[in-house]
């Protein structure tokens, strides 16, 4: 009979170390999740040479020149629209995919430039925060 009650406290055990290990989970950084998401095309340093790039119908934008293209001023607002997908695909020509977990973050008092706080997932702060630093200008 021993073995027999072995095998339902194992699973107990291996379910709370899964439980634990979710739990001490750190964040990725915005850099991390810049290169887990976005460099196979858009390219480490966010140039649009990524190694996916020459393999997409639509040439990956060069996230580097966004604030110089925006009359010099980052613009977080359209950046993070273009993350969450709702400018996208209207035209039914979309590359980027759907970022979930990225949007599944808790979310954070964020002013996207216009003075007024929203609601954001930490996540989508942490790399448009990453992605205004790879500005050239
Ligand atoms: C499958 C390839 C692919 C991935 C992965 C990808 N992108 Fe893109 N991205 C593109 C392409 C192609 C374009 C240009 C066409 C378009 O606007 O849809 C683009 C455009 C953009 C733009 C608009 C730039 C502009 O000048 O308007 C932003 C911002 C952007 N991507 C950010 C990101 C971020 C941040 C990630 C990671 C979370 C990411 N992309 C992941 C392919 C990709």
């Amino acid at each position: 009979m021993a073995p027999i009650r072995f095998i339902p406290l194992f699973s107990v055990l291996a379910v709370s170390a899964c439980v634990f290990a979710q739990v001490g989970e750190k964040l990725p950084s915005g850099a991390e999740d810049f290169a887990d998401y976005c460099s196979a095309c858009h390219g480490e340093g966010g140039k649009g040479d990524g190694e996916m790039a020459s393999t997409l119908a639509k040439k990956p934008a060069d996230l580097t020149g966004l604030s110089d293209r925006n009359k010099g001023t980052f613009p977080t607002t359209q950046v993070m629209a273009k993350i969450w997908g709702y400018t996208g695909g209207k035209n039914g020509d979309a590359v980027m995919p759907n970022f979930g977990p990225l949007l599944e973050s808790d979310l954070v008092p964020y002013d996207g430039g216009d003075g007024i706080m929203t609601p954001t997932p930490l996540r989508l702060v942490q790399i448009a925060e990453h992605l205004k630093t790879l500005q050239a200008k």
